[in-house]
């Protein structure tokens, strides 16, 4: 059986075992969100960054979950209508219900998925939490999105995934953990250069448009300690990672109002119903 460990191995961040290499000093972003999840795998720093986060929005738990419902109502119309068969989710996130590989390969049992996450504690969980189909196959590699090269001419990747044909590549609540100074449009750029025509970009982002009482220093204090930095960013912002591609209905907004399922209970968010993140879907002409 093709599984998610195939040829799994040490990343191009490094050689050491990924269980070394965990820091639990400082709140990472994976484990921050998997303690909003309600998650196991997080440590003291993750979860005191997590309730500075519920103290300046009482939304954040249920908004971090609708942005789950989003990723995967999107991966599901990607895997079905839209009749992709590969996916590259880049910053991934610890395992939780309802990772891609089992939405997409739930639908068509040979898609194919790569998982990128720049979190050692990704790798770990990832080994242990996740089996693919037997038509598809699922890996999962250790990768910064800083470094596009690392990810699309890593061996893995291409063993997986035919760049000669449409990919979907998920950006889904990463691109705020990359500042200004990394020149996130150009990254993104890059990852949109290397796939071809009816390829799909979904992404999401978190933004403080809902909350103009917020201010972004108090925001993105949690993350100070931790490896990375935290940018909110408006719809405009946002909107620009998309450029030239056609977004597809209803285009870049809020997660929770792209395409509601009827049949999914959506519950209600407090303090205002905002879940403080975009999302779309958009395909290459
Ligand atoms: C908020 S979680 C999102 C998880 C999942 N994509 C979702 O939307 O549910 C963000 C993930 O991005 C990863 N990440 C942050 N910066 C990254 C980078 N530069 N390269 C790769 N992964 C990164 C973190 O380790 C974390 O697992």
């Amino acid at each position: 059986m093709a599984g998610f460990g195939d040829g799994l191995r040490a990343s191009s961040i490094g050689d050491a075992p990924p269980l070394t290499r965990i820091d639990p000093t400082i709140p990472h972003p994976a484990r921050v969100y998997d303690y909003l999840l309600g998650g196991k795998d997080h440590f003291a720093s993750d979860r005191e960054a997590g309730e500075q986060l519920i103290k300046l929005s009482p939304g954040t738990r249920e908004g971090v979950r609708a942005h789950r419902h989003f990723l995967r109502r999107a991966v599901r119309h990607l895997a079905g209508e839209a009749g992709i068969t590969q996916f590259l989710d880049i910053g991934t996130g610890i395992p939780t219900q309802g990772n891609t590989h089992e939405i997409a390969q739930g639908i068509n049992p040979e898609a194919r998925v790569v998982y990128v996450d720049n979190d050692p504690i990704v790798l770990v969980h990832g080994r242990a939490l996740l089996t693919s189909s037997e038509e598809g196959r699922t890996t999962v590699i250790e990768a910064d999105l800083r470094d596009p090269e690392s990810i699309l001419a890593h061996p893995q990747v291409n063993a997986i995934l035919d760049f000669t044909r449409p990919v979907a590549i998920i950006m889904a609540g990463v691109l705020h953990f990359v500042t200004d100074d990394d020149k996130p449009g150009e990254l993104v750029e890059r990852y949109k250069a290397a796939v071809p025509s009816g390829s799909h970009l979904l992404l999401s982002h978190i933004t403080l448009d809902f909350a103009p009482q917020v201010a972004e220093g108090e925001f993105t204090k949690p993350y100070d300690k931790g490896p990375a930095s935290m940018v909110p960013r408006t719809h405009a912002q946002v909107n620009e990672f998309f450029q030239d591609w056609t977004f597809l209905a209803p285009g870049l907004v809020e997660v929770v109002t792209w395409r509601p399922d009827e049949n999914e209970y959506q519950e209600p968010i407090p303090g205002g119903g905002h879940a403080w993140a975009y999302g779309g879907v958009a395909v290459k002409p």
